[in-house]
């Protein structure tokens, strides 16, 4: 039967070596989006045909690249676009200059299909992120293009093992072939989830093994475009240490205590787990948000049982952020309102009076990354709320270096994990999930729930918006601008 290795191995042409890791070189990362086979389902099963990044001498997490950086180092990556349509690359979370953002139309131009596009940046804070389209989302991400960063910096010292568990579901049908991305259904509610569950880029949970009473970090990041995960850990000591990438208070979630956290899309957590002392034991991530709750990894101690350096001490793994404290008082304060919209948007009225095959009606679609109806706002706006190549109006308008406090209101039955763009705000408090002030750049907003988020403005016009994909591409998007 072949291993998970060999599976990896028999991906598409240019897949990725597992382990190897680039050369210290100065020169970009190139990284290709690229259209080819691979076995999603599993061994024997039928291929799938994935889009896909792929970065010569990185490692891979599965189907999903492992960019590694260090903060405050430049990170030089050039994308190839070797894709039918246009895309781009947004830094999910990480603080770039505008310009590097990534956002088609907003700041920059799309990368046709041919066509290159050269990131490059200092990420200044260390911590777990990951990279995405940003245009048709739901499309591209869906077909698998989604890569992981790392930012190295924060640990304090190795851990024994540091392990990837990126969660991203599949819309596959039996035979490999892939479902439509959304559904009006899901679109108006919770969001179309996938059929097949998966982790690192392939149906069903990740396994690896880990030495023994070894200090485990696991990396968490849901790339799923509609799943809110629910994580814990069986069979071990465990704690969350960091979320969204930046250290925060360690939340114990292990069994003994009942405790989980949740991740929405785009969202990451960093674990640390102490692993069993007995080989053969295993520990495992489990997201306890499904109706059935679902291992995501199995891990097995493998090797003689080790002397336990110290004791399990999830506080003392990471250094505090270095990220300055938002002085609220006297700050900036704008409210914005998610809501369902029940009015359909000025390019359903255009589309509506053309005929389906009507070339504009394509150009149209394409011309904002709209959608042909808008069933979600923020603050009444929909995206878009123009149907030509023009960009609606920002939501709000901030002074750079102004400390802002931002209240996201849920009117909706739906959680909404709401996203910003290149900052890292802290979370204030959240009207209905008891949890610890700590940074993060998306935060989940319950049913009716009020969140508070602080920050301070840097320049550039800024994504809002909520990071369940059909949320975002019918409408609950917007941009601030900071002037
Ligand atoms: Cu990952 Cu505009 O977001
Ligand atoms: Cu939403």
């Amino acid at each position: 039967m072949p291993t998970r290795r060999s599976v990896l191995a028999s991906l598409a042409a240019g897949a990725a070596g597992l382990g190897a890791s680039r050369p210290l070189a100065a020169a970009p990362i190139r990284l290709a989006a690229v259209e080819g086979e691979a076995t999603v389902l599993g061994p024997g099963r039928p291929a799938s045909r994935v889009w896909r990044f792929v970065a010569e001498g990185a490692e891979s997490a599965g189907l999903f690249p492992v960019l590694r950086a260090r903060a405050g180092e430049r990170l030089a990556v050039t994308l190839e676009n070797r894709l039918p349509q246009h895309t781009s690359i947004h830094w999910h979370g990480v603080r770039v200059p505008n310009a590097m953002d990534g956002v088609p139309y907003l700041t920059q131009a799309p990368v046709n299909p041919g066509e290159s596009f050269a990131y490059a940046f200092d990420p200044p804070d260390p911590g777990t992120y990951f990279l995405h389209p940003h245009c048709n989302e739901s499309g591209q991400s869906g077909r698998g293009l989604l890569a992981v960063l790392v930012v190295e910096g924060d640990a304090k010292y190795a851990p024994d093992a540091d392990l990837v568990v990126a969660v991203k579901d599949w819309r596959l049908a039996p035979d490999g072939a892939f479902l439509p991305f959304e559904t009006r259904e899901g679109a108006g509610r919770a969001g179309t989830f996938g059929t097949v569950r998966g982790v690192n880029g392939l149906a069903g949970p990740m396994s690896a093994t880990v030495p023994a009473g070894g200090e485990v970090r696991l990396r968490c990041l849901n790339l799923d475009g509609t799943r809110i995960l629910r994580l814990g850990i069986e069979g071990a000591e465990a704690a969350a240490v960091a979320a969204d990438g930046h250290a925060m208070a360690p939340v114990a979630v292990d069994e003994v205590s009942g405790g989980s956290w949740r991740i929405g899309p785009g969202m990451r957590v960093d674990l640390l787990a102490r692993a069993p002392a007995r080989a053969g034991e295993t520990l495992r991530v489990v997201d306890y948000g499904a109706a059935e709750p679902w291992t995501l990894a199995t891990l097995t101690v493998a090797g003689e049982v080790r002397a336990r350096k110290r004791a399990f001490d999830p506080a003392g793994f990471l250094r505090p952020p270095g990220l300055p404290r938002a002085r609220v008082e006297g700050a900036l304060r704008l409210t914005f309102a998610m809501s369902a919209t029940a009015g359909a948007s000025l390019a359903t009225e255009v589309l509506g009076t053309l005929p389906p095959d009507d070339p504009l009606a394509a150009q149209l679609l394409d011309s904002l990354c709209v959608r042909d109806a808008s069933l979600w706002a923020i603050n009444k706006a929909t995206w878009p709320t123009s149907a030509n190549a023009a960009l609606p109006p920002p939501l709000g308008t901030i002074a750079a270096g102004r400390t802002v406090v931002f209240e996201l209101v849920n009117v909706t039955p739906h959680p909404h994990p709401i996203h910003l763009h290149g900052h890292v705000f802290e979370v204030l408090s959240t009207s209905r999930q008891r949890l610890p002030r700590h940074f993060a750049d998306t935060v989940i907003l319950d049913p009716r729930e009020r969140a508070e988020i602080a920050f301070v403005a840097a320049p550039g016009d800024w994504m809002l918006h909520c990071h369940i994909l059909e949320h975002l591409e019918y409408g609950m998007m917007g941009y601030v601008r900071v002037a």
